[in-house]
């Protein structure tokens, strides 16, 4: 998987859209009283405890050990691990696998597909919502140009189809995909894009590069992306329902 170094601080602080845009996909989990839901990269837990909060039994992992760290000092009644999505195991089945934002970080989709459907009950949904085909493109075409990367290293945004054939392959049932458009306004006014870069895209930057190059970014993406004193980042979603076939 590709490391990022993440920052709790700046993620609850900077970042509070990620968890505020998911929201929405609670809607499509519509989590009951008593059922087992894994929340896959509950990041610093703000979802895992809206999940909680109709009374379902909710268990968590992300792969970032400070962003655990933070969700058990936010939600002390709430059971968060560290764990690798790609590889995780539990003796237990749930009802349902969540995951908002997260899949995209994770190249090794296969994988991924396999740890859920394992850890499913027969019968079980897996609703999730991540970066589709486009996401991001203006930054990270800007980001790849400024940093003279010719094929990007980058995240996962995978077509509706390359998804929904994998999650068929694997023995998901697919009731639901759709990929679209949701242009983001980044908190913070002028500093708006230079936060984002700074949270997600660390791994690209050598110290000594990482103002430069993102002064270069900004500038390129000034007349595009920034209007009235706000960035909006060129978000685009890729939402599925599926279930476990027996
Ligand atoms: C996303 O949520 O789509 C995303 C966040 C950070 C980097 C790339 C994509």
């Amino acid at each position: 998987m590709l490391q990022n170094t993440w920052n709790a601080t700046l993620y609850e602080g900077k970042h509070a859209f990620v968890w505020k845009y998911g929201e929405d996909l609670l809607n499509l989990l519509s989590p009951q009283p008593g059922e087992k839901i894994l929340d896959v990269g509950c990041g610093t837990g703000q979802l895992t405890a809206k999940i909680a909060e109709n009374g379902a039994i909710v268990t968590s992992i992300d792969a970032d050990a400070a962003m655990v760290e933070k969700a058990k000092l936010n939600y002390p009644n709430l059971e968060f691990t560290v764990a690798d999505a790609r590889s995780f195991q539990f003796d237990i089945e749930f009802d349902a696998v969540f995951s908002n934002a997260t899949l995209h970080w994770i190249p090794e989709a296969e994988a991924v597909i396999n740890s859920i459907y394992c850890a499913l009950k027969p019968g079980g949904r897996f609703i999730a919502e991540f970066g589709g085909k486009g996401n991001v493109k203006l930054i990270t075409d800007a980001l790849y140009q400024a940093l003279e990367i010719k094929s990007p290293l980058s995240w996962y945004f995978p077509s509706i189809g390359e998804y929904t054939t994998l999650l068929e392959k694997q023995g998901f049932d697919v009731s639901y995909a759709v990929l679209f458009d949701r242009p983001t306004p980044l908190p913070d006014g002028e500093a708006g894009l230079r936060n984002w870069l700074t949270m997600f895209a660390s791994r690209f930057f050598a110290n000594s590069t990482q103002q430069e190059v993102i002064k270069t970014v900004e500038e390129q993406l000034k007349p595009i992306l920034y209007k009235d004193g706000t960035w909006t980042a060129d978000y685009r979603r890729l939402r599925i329902v599926a279930m476990r076939e027996s």
